[in-house]
């Protein structure tokens, strides 16, 4: 049986990294997918077309999840296309990492807006629908810097420890509408962001995960597909660390 047969989901920031793996995840559960990034390349036409060729529905659309305007008229394209959101994945995020000494008020109102203030974006957008259908499951991701800090990440890190705030919040306010509303707080997933970190830094990471290991986006993935399916039907308002026992 596939977990999310007849279900549709948005996932924001998808073109790559973990929303492209959540994507294939998902089809491959049977949910129909639509997608959204900054742009529509290529190679996001092309994560499309192998979407399409699991047999479900699926749609790329060129959007700034920090954009409350466009984050609206993004949704409504969505709707009209799809007619039903059952799971929206609020996935895109950056990092603009430094200490505070040398921190920019532009660093940190960038990852305040993609980080934070596009989940507050999208899960405003969809609620209608999601209270029309009295049916939804709202997935953030956070990260284990927003459960525990970070130096040399107090931006980012407070951009997802708020996010942790608006789902506990979100969970209580929409619960009666049977509406769930919970946050993935992944460790160190190997992606293209943490491509960026050193390699003699990425071992000591690696070395200090007690599952001695970084985890892949499917690992992140599977937990979005049991958070997204019926078979959370009772979890809402939590906090799942996937991070190898990093947080614990
Ligand atoms: P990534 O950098 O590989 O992918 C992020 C995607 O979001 C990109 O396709 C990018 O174009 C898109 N994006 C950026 N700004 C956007 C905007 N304003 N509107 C729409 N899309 C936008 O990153 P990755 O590693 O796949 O991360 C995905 C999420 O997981 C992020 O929220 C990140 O903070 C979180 N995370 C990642 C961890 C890791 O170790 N990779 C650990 C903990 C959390």
């Amino acid at each position: 049986m596939k977990l999310l047969e007849g279900k549709t989901a948005i996932v924001t920031g998808a073109a790559r990294g973990i929303g492209k793996s959540i994507a294939l995840a998902f089809a491959d559960q049977g949910a129909n997918v639509a997608l959204t990034d900054l742009s529509v390349t290529e190679e996001f036409e092309a994560l499309i077309a192998e979407l399409e060729a699991k047999g479900v529905k699926a749609k790329a659309y060129a959007s700034n999840a920090a954009d409350f305007e466009q984050t609206q008229q993004t949704v409504d394209a969505i709707v009209a296309d799809f007619q039903q959101v059952d799971i929206l994945v609020n996935n895109a995020g950056i990092t603009r990492d430094t200490l505070l000494m040398r921190m920019t008020e532009e660093m940190w109102d960038l990852v305040m807006d993609v980080n934070l203030k596009s989940v507050f974006n999208f899960t405003k957008a969809v609620q209608k629908t999601m209270l029309k259908q009295k049916n939804g499951s709202i997935i953030n991701m956070s990260s284990v810097v927003g459960v525990s800090g970070n130096a040399g990440q107090s931006n980012y890190s407070a951009s997802k420890a708020g996010i942790i705030g608006f789902t506990k919040s979100i969970a209580r306010e929409l619960g009666s509408r049977n509406i769930r509303c919970n946050a993935i707080a992944p460790g160190f997933i190997i992606t293209e962001m943490t491509d960026k970190i050193p390699a003699d830094k990425r071992k000591e990471w690696e070395e200090s995960i007690p599952l001695k290991r970084g985890g892949t986006p499917l690992d992140v993935a599977n937990a979005c597909i049991f958070l997204g399916s019926d078979l959370s039907s009772y979890v809402s308002g939590q906090v799942l660390n996937v991070c190898g026992a990093m947080n614990t």
